[in-house]
């Protein structure tokens, strides 16, 4: 199964792919998390990819397509895969065609996360991940069991994203308006795009990803 969970920034693509990775054994390809990873290493991509993200703008579409084309030739093909935050232009969605047609692979669902914008800023400024293992929080909606703790694994070190500020979030969400929202039309043409409320508590959002992929 091959799904991409499309919505603007703080709509839950990365929580509801960390469950859909824990319920399923699928893969999650987050080309922000690539880009991050590659700032942090300071690779070429990463010296390129660090203001444009900064800013809230998007990355060129050469750049997250040939990571997302390295990470699914290395894999078998048995292996279900989450596109997170990718495709997110008409020119990523035609490069996506490619890619998956040269890995034998097949596109089965777009799930939009419909959410309210007015909630996100308050979503995104309140979120947290933990330093080691990535598990993802937020301040007063989703907090470790135990304050300071990560649930996942023991973790006390947390961190937030730089991009995580008010005035880069308004741009993220300009960005997908602009250039993300238009690519539906794409998926609905083929008839494999469902919509979901994001706004719903996480469990119910990821019940009813679970029901659109037992179909
Ligand atoms: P990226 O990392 O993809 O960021 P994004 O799309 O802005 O999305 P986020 O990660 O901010 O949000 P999310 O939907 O994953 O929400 P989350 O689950 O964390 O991209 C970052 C940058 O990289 C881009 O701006 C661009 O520069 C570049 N880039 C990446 N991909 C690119 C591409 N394809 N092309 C070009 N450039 C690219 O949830 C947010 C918070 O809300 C969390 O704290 C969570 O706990 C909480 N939460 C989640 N669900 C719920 C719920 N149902 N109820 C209450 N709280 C919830």
């Amino acid at each position: 199964m091959n799904i991409i969970l499309l919505g603007p920034p703080g709509a839950g693509k990365g929580t509801q792919s960390a469950g859909l990775v824990e319920r399923h054994g699928m893969r999650q390809l987050s080309t922000g998390d690539m880009l991050r990873a590659a700032v942090k290493a300071g690779t070429p991509v990463g010296l390129k990819a660090k203001e444009v993200m900064d800013r809230g703008e998007l990355v060129s579409d050469e750049i997250v397509s040939d990571l997302i084309d390295a990470e699914l030739a290395a894999m078998g093909q048995e292996t279900g895969v989450i596109f997170d935050g990718y495709p997110r232009t008409a020119a990523q969605a035609e490069m996506l065609d490619a890619i998956l047609a040269r890995n034998g692979r097949v596109l089965d669902h777009v799930i939009e996360l419909e959410v309210d914008e007015d909630a996100l800023v308050e979503r995104i400024t309140g979120r947290f991940s933990c330093a080691n293992c990535g598990a993802l929080y937020h301040d007063t909606a989703n907090p470790p069991a135990t304050p300071g703790v990560c649930d996942s694994c023991g973790g006390t070190e947390f961190k937030r994203r730089p991009d995580d500020n008010e005035k880069t979030v308004r741009t993220r969400m300009q960005e997908y308006r602009a250039k993300t929202a238009p690519i539906l039309p794409i998926y609905e043409a083929r008839g494999i795009v469902s919509r979901i409320d994001g706004m719903a508590p996480i469990d119910t959002v990821a019940e009813q990803i679970d029901a659109i992929l037992r179909g």
